[in-house]
């Protein structure tokens, strides 16, 4: 075991956990922060996925001993009230089925907009092919991405 100061949505958190440790575990299972899911756990579906440094990165492969100072922003620390572009946009078309991939797809569609600030529908796709949604709800993820480079 071994002690991680890591930079969480604005905040500091020590965990003591084995270097190991995946992030998602780290969110999850010590901090309570369980927005960020669980699915593949092995780098192939995208629900995981949360910014470090502002870039889009799956948690569930990425050893906690690797965050560093790095700046990690879960799905809990995008907006503090659902009032992120990409948020307001998902709602607007109503994206979600489940609902399980969502919190990874809203995390890839927002570190996109921030560097793609007026993408084409092909780079929309490009973009968000890693992130899988077993309830087929593609269509509506481009137009909400679209919606939201144009609102924002
Ligand atoms: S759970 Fe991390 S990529 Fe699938
Ligand atoms: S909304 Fe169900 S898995 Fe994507």
């Amino acid at each position: 075991m071994a002690n991680f100061n890591l930079k969480i949505n604005g905040q500091s958190h020590q965990v003591d956990v084995d270097e190991d440790t995946p992030l998602l575990w780290v969110l999850r299972d010590h901090l309570g922060l369980v927005g960020t899911k669980y699915s593949c756990g092995i780098a192939q579906c995208g629900a995981c996925t949360v910014h470090l440094n502002g870039e889009a990165t799956f948690s569930c492969t990425l050893p906690v001993s690797s965050v560093g100072t790095d700046e990690v922003t879960t799905i809990e620390g995008l907006s503090k009230d659902g009032t992120h572009p990409v948020q307001k946009a998902w709602d607007e078309v109503d994206v979600a089925q489940c609902g399980y991939c969502q919190a990874g797809q809203l995390m890839t569609a927002a570190a996109f907009l921030k560097k793609n600030p007026k993408p084409s529908i092909e780079e929309i796709e490009n973009a968000m092919n890693r992130n899988l949604c077993r309830c087929g709800t593609y269509h509506k993820i481009r137009e909400a991405v679209a919606l939201a480079a144009k609102t924002k």
